[in-house]
C-alpha cells in the first residue's frame, strides 16, 4: 500500500513504463558473482523483477516486517529493496560481531543518491574514505575540547535546561506540543559548541534551521525518498525530493551566514568553538603535511549541517519520548520523583548524580532502548569482500545493522515490547550496563555525539522531572496516550500535547 501512496505522486505512467522496462531488461541481463560465491550469499526470498522483495515490507513500518523476515531466513539475510541488494543484520550478536570485530569491512557509508548528490563526500555522515576518517577525527576532538565530557559542557546544558524550564512554566500547567521548545534547547547545544553562543527561541533564523532539519529528517525516512532510493530515476517524479533538496541548501546558506559571524572575531590565539578550530586549521593548512585541502569551505559547511543535524533531532526525540512514556506511566515517574526528591532534593542535578540515581538512570535507558529511535540505524555498505559467519558478502553490498532487532532481541530482554527499568536494575536495585544496549550502534561508524547526547539526556531529564510532573491533557486517560512512532529518518512521538505540572 505504502508503495502505491508513492507511486500516486507520478504524473504520468508512460516515462514509469518506459524506466520499467529498462529495469527489467537491465535485471534480466546482469551478471553477479561466480557461482560458488553465490551458492554462499546469506539466504533471503525471492525477488521479483524490479519490484524486488518490495511486496514484503511494511514501508511504513520497514524495521518490523525486517525483524519478522529474520525470524525466518535467519540473523543475516538478503532483501532486494526494489533493485538494489541489501544485506540485513539481525540481533544483538550478529550485529555487535559485525560492526566490532569486522569494523573495517562494514564500516563504509552506503550514500544514497540524493545525499551522493547533495554532500559530494563532504562532512562525517554521508562521507567516506580520508574525507570522513580525518573529518571524524577533528570533529570528536573539537567536541570533546568544547563541550563532551567537561564541566563547561555540563554547565551549558544546565544553563539551556533552565531556559527551557521557562517556556514549560509559562505554559501553567495547560497542555502544550513539547516539540518545538525541546528541539531548540538541545539545538542550542549544538550551536554553543559549534559557533560559541546559543540563539534565543524566538529568533526567526534559528527556528527556521531547526524547523527544516526536523522536517527534512522526517522527509528523508518517508515512503518517497525511500522510492527515490531504489529507483534514482523517479528524482523528477517525486515531489519531496525538490523539497528536501529546497531545505538543505537554505539551511547552507544560513550556515554560511553563522559561520561568517564567527569569521569575523576570529583570533587564532584563541579558539572559542568548533568553527574557529576549523578556520584555524585553514590558516595553518601550510604547517599541516597532510589532508590540509580537507579543511575547505565545502567540509565545513557539511560539518556543520551534519552536526547541527545529528545532534538535534536525535536527542530532542528521546527527551519527548522520555516525557509521553512519564505521563503515560505515573508510577514509575512518581518513583523517579521520589529518587531525586531523596537524593538530590531541591539544588541543581549535576553529571556526577548520576550514580547516586539508579532507577533515574534505569529509566534514562529503558525510554531509549523502548523509542529505538534510529530503528534501521543508519545503513552502511561492504569496503571489501567479506567472509562473515559461513556466507560470502561482496564489496559494494549496502548492510542494514538493524537496531530495532538488537534493542528488542528477545534472547537479551526479558521483556522487550515492554517498557520496564528493571531491564537495567538487578536485584539489589543497582544499576546494571547491558550489552545489548545499543542505540548509537557500534563500531567505527558509531555516533560520535553519545558522551554528549547521554550528559543531555541525564540532565535535561533529571532537570525537567525535579521540577514538574507530566500528566496527560484533562480529560485524555494515560491508556489513551498514543505510542505510535511517526515514521522518519529517525522515530518520533505521534504529535500530542502533555501538561507540565509544577512540583513545588
Ligand atoms: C540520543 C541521541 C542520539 C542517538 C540515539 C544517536 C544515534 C546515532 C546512530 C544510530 C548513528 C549511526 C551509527 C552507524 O552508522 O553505525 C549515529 C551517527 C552519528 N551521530 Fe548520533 N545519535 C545521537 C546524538 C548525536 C549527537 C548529540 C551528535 C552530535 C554531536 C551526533 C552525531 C552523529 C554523527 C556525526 C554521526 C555520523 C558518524 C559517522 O558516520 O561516522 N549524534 N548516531
Amino acid at each position: 500500500m505504502a508503495v502505491l501512496e508513492g507511486l500516486a505522486q507520478i504524473p504520468s505512467a508512460f516515462p514509469l513504463l518506459v524506466a520499467v522496462l529498462v529495469l527489467v531488461f537491465v535485471y534480466l541481463h546482469s551478471t553477479g558473482v561466480s557461482k560458488a560465491e553465490k551458492a554462499n550469499t546469506p539466504p533471503g526470498p525471492k525477488p521479483l523483477p524490479v519490484l524486488g522483495n518490495l511486496l514484503l515490507l511494511n514501508l511504513k513500518k520497514p524495521y518490523d516486517s525486517l525483524c519478522e523476515l529474520s525470524k525466518k531466513y535467519g540473523s543475516i539475510f538478503t532483501l532486494y529493496f526494489g533493485p538494489k541488494k541489501v544485506v540485513v543484520l539481525a540481533g544483538y550478536k550478529t550485529v555487535k560481531e559485525a560492526l566490532v570485530n569486522h569494523a573495517e569491512e562494514f564500516g563504509d557509508r552506503d550514500v544514497a543518491p540524493l545525499f551522493q548528490y547533495l554532500n559530494n563526500n563532504h562532512g562525517i555522515i554521508f562521507s567516506n574514505g580520508e574525507n570522513w576518517k580525518e573529518m571524524r577525527r577533528f570533529a570528536l576532538t573539537n567536541l570533546r575540547n568544547f563541550g563532551m565530557g567537561k564541566r563547561k559542557g555540563e554547565e551549558k546544558i544546565i544553563e539551556e535546561a533552565q531556559h527551557l524550564m521557562r517556556v514549560f512554566e509559562s505554559f501553567k500547567g495547560v497542555p502544550f506540543d513539547t516539540t518545538q521548545s525541546v528541539n531548540y534547547a538541545v539545538s542550542n547545544i549544538i550551536c554553543t559548541i559549534v559557533y560559541g553562543s546559543r540563539f534565543e527561541y524566538d529568533d526567526a533564523r534559528f527556528k527556521a534551521m531547526v524547523n527544516r532539519t526536523n522536517e527534512n529528517i522526517r522527509l528523508v525516512g518517508s515512503t518517497s525518498v525511500q522510492l527515490h532510493s531504489m529507483f534514482p530515476w523517479m528524482k523528477a517524479l517525486l515531489t519531496t525530493i525538490p523539497h528536501v533538496i529546497k531545505n538543505v541548501r537554505d539551511n547552507l546558506r544560513d550556515i554560511d551566514s553563522c559561520v561568517n559571524n564567527v569569521r569575523e572575531t576570529l583570533n587564532p590565539q584563541d579558539s572559542r568553538c568548533f568553527v574557529d578550530s576549523f578556520l584555524i586549521n585553514q590558516q595553518n593548512k601550510e604547517k599541516l603535511e597532510q589532508n590540509a585541502g580537507l579543511f575547505n569551505e565545502k567540509n565545513l559547511r557539511f560539518c556543520v549541517g551534519n552536526l547541527f543535524a545529528a545532534g538535534t533531532d536525535t536527542t530532542g526525540t528521546t527527551i519527548r519520548w522520555g516525557l509521553l512514556l512519564m505521563a503515560k506511566y505515573p508510577h514509575i515517574q512518581g518513583r523517579v520523583h521520589e529518587e531525586i526528591d531523596r537524593v538530590i532534593g531541591g539544588r541543581q542535578p549535576l553529571v556526577e548524580d548520576r550514580k547516586s540515581l539508579p532507577y533515574t538512570d534505569a529509566v534514562i535507558h529503558e525510554i531509549q532502548r523502548i523509542a529505538n529511535i534510529v530503528p534501521l540505524n543508519l545503513p552502511h555498505i561492504t569496503s571489501r569482500d567479506v567472509h562473515f559467519q559461513g556466507f560470502f558478502i561482496e564489496k559494494g553490498t549496502p548492510v542494514i545493522p538493524l537496531l530495532t532487532s538488537v534493542l528488542r532481541d528477545e534472547s537479551e530482554w526479558a521483556k522487550p515490547y515492554t517498557f520496564h527499568p528493571e531491564h537495567f536494575l538487578d536485584d539489589q536495585g543497582r544499576f546494571v550496563r547491558r550489552e545489548a544496549f545499543l542505540p548509537f550502534s557500534a563500531g567505527r561508524r558509531a555516533c560520535l555525539g553519545e558522551s554528549l547526547a547521554r550528559m543531555e539526556l541525564f540532565l535535561f531529564f533529571t532537570s525537567l522531572l525535579q521540577r514538574f510532573r507530566f500528566t496527560a491533557p484533562p480529560g485524555v486517560s494515560e491508556d489513551e496516550l498514543d505510542l505510535t512512532p511517526v515514521l522518519g529518518l529517525t522515530l518520533n512521538p505521534s504529535p500530542h500535547k502533555l501538561c507540565a505540572v509544577g512540583r513545588s
